[in-house]
């Protein structure tokens, strides 16, 4: 049976995010036939617009950025789900015509009354939005999906969830963290937890260190205003790099039941110590080239203060307080204007053997067995491991063994935003975040939010300023540099 009839509400639906991921993702439900049979959209934003309008700008997100083109047959019927209703935030009367709009469109499409308030515009709407929903209340029918971050900082996260728990019950709150929707991130557990050859060696007496880098070549895509008011810590660090982290380290959950799995982050998140400040490095890029285009200051950018000092890149050094990774250093970096795309996980095993005492290592660096997942954009998982070099005498070197997603499976996997988005629609909170996730993240980044650090220059198109290899244990290097 698919979701029930409803009709999404997205505010903020003039922006990037709707734009690039939430319009095109509708499309593809659509084209999968997993939308409610009784659905519609209603765009609510400041800007000036209608319906057509609206379709208009859905249509060209389409075409940009939709993983399968834009039909012009499916297209049409999808158009005809969409509608759009300008108004504020600050101004009561705006909702009032958005309801009117809501039971207009429940009479004529039979949507049934229920309601997904998808709030997609910058986080620091968020509460007045919920406000002005409390002041329509009662929403037995309605969900509420809250874009990341949540808040700027665990006392307004706080605030807002207080707001929240006011109008909604926690079964109807729905926090995304869109890399728990990537298949990918998902497949973190069944790597673990379906593979003895891997659960085995998921510790501290294998791991030496594990790094996490999500690097990216693009700048803020006009999304200057909201960025430097966050930056890579609380743009990526709090949310998507902790979730990974999250599911790299928790224990096995007791089923795979939604609560079953927020539990066992929960209980891992409580485990991980809130960073200091000599645990942290933040960059700022400086002009430079990014995949052979040139590539103005962060400063220099649209809606950047001239003189911010916000970070585009920040590498920080977690560690987990608990019996089985006590002692191992989880590095997480995120940065914008990095060489290329590319989102992995590398754990380092410790090097015990006794190499040097029968055989001699060749190559520039002694490398010892590494697990790489490569989460995007190519999926995949290499491991690193020592063969013999062919010929007389016996020499070992580094050798890789590469599993593809794309290879084996021969099917292009849903966007993140696909799955999250059903999932909404359905109800099913798995791959939501849960409010003590959030707040316990905000309390781990919390100690370098509140000590601003330097953000060291590095020119676009590096792997960020050389300080982040002093938070590497002595001896090793970043995987990617
Ligand atoms: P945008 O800056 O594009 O904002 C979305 C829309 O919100 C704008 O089109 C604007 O519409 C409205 N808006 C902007 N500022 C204000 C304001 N001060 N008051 C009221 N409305 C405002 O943001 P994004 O779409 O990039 O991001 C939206 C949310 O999604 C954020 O929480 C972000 O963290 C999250 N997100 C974004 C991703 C992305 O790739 N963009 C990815 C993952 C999460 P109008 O002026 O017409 O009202
Ligand atoms: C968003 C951040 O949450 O994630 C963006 O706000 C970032 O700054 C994006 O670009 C990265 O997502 P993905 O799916 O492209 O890795």
């Amino acid at each position: 049976m698919g979701p029930q009839s409803q009709i999404m509400v997205l505010f903020g639906a003039s922006g990037d995010l709707a734009r690039r991921k939430i319009l095109p993702a509708l499309y593809n439900l659509a084209h999968d036939a997993l939308l409610p049979e009784r659905f519609a959209v209603v765009g609510y934003a400041r800007s000036d617009g209608d319906d057509a309008s609206f379709r208009d700008q859905a249509r060209d997100a389409v075409r940009q950025f939709s993983r399968r083109p834009l039909d012009e047959e499916r297209w049409r019927r999808f158009a005809r789900l969409l509608f759009y209703v300008p108004g504020s935030y600050d101004d009561p009367g705006g909702f009032g015509a958005l309801h009117e709009r809501l039971a207009r469109v429940d009479e004529q499409d039979g949507t049934g009354g229920r309601r997904l308030y998808y709030c997609a515009t910058p986080p620091a709407v968020f509460p007045t939005i919920v406000r002005r929903l409390d002041e329509s209340g009662p929403h037995p029918d309605a969900r509420i999906v809250l874009e990341k971050p949540i808040g700027r900082d665990l006392t307004s996260a706080r605030s807002l969830q207080d707001g929240v728990r006011a109008v909604f019950d926690e079964r109807q709150v729905f926090r995304i963290d869109h890399y728990l929707g990537k298949e990918t991130v998902q497949n973190i557990l069944v790597f673990r937890f379906a593979n003895p050859l891997i659960e085995q060696i998921w510790d501290r007496q294998a791991i030496d260190h594990v790094q996490v880098t999500v690097a990216e070549p693009i700048g803020l895509e006009g999304r200057g205003s909201y960025y430097d008011n966050a930056g890579a810590l609380r743009d990526m660090v709090q949310n998507h790099l902790l979730q990974v982290l999250s599911l790299l380290t928790m224990e096995r959950p007791g089923s795979l039941a939604d609560e079953a799995i927020r539990d066992a982050k929960s209980m891992l998140l409580g485990t991980v110590r809130p960073l200091a400040p000599e645990d942290v490095v933040r960059g700022q890029y400086t002009w430079g080239v990014v995949e052979g285009h040139e590539a103005p200051a962060y400063r220099d950018e649209p809606g950047v203060a001239g003189s911010s000092t916000t970070e585009t890149y920040a590498a920080v050094r977690a560690w987990v307080d608990n019996e089985r990774w006590g002692g191992v250093p989880f590095l997480l970096r995120a940065g914008k204007r990095l060489p290329r795309r590319t989102t992995e996980v590398v754990a380092q095993l410790r090097d015990t053997s006794t190499l040097e005492q029968l055989f001699t290592e060749t190559g520039a660096e002694r490398r010892c067995n590494s697990v790489a997942l490569q989460l995007q954009p190519e999926p995949g998982i290499t491991v690193d491991f020592r063969a013999k070099q062919p010929g007389h005498g016996v020499s070992v070197q580094t050798v890789s063994m590469h599993f593809s997603y794309g290879a084996a499976f021969m099917v292009e996997p849903p966007e993140a935003y696909e799955r999250l988005i059903a999932d909404a629609m359905a109800g099913d909170r798995t791959l939501f975040v849960r409010e003590d996730e959030v707040e316990r993240a905000w309390e781990i980044v919390a100690p370098v939010l509140e000590v601003p650090g330097p953000a060291f220059p590095y020119p676009a198109g590096t792997w960020g300023p050389s300080a982040a290899d002093g938070l590497l244990p002595p001896g090793r290097k970043w995987h990617l540099r």
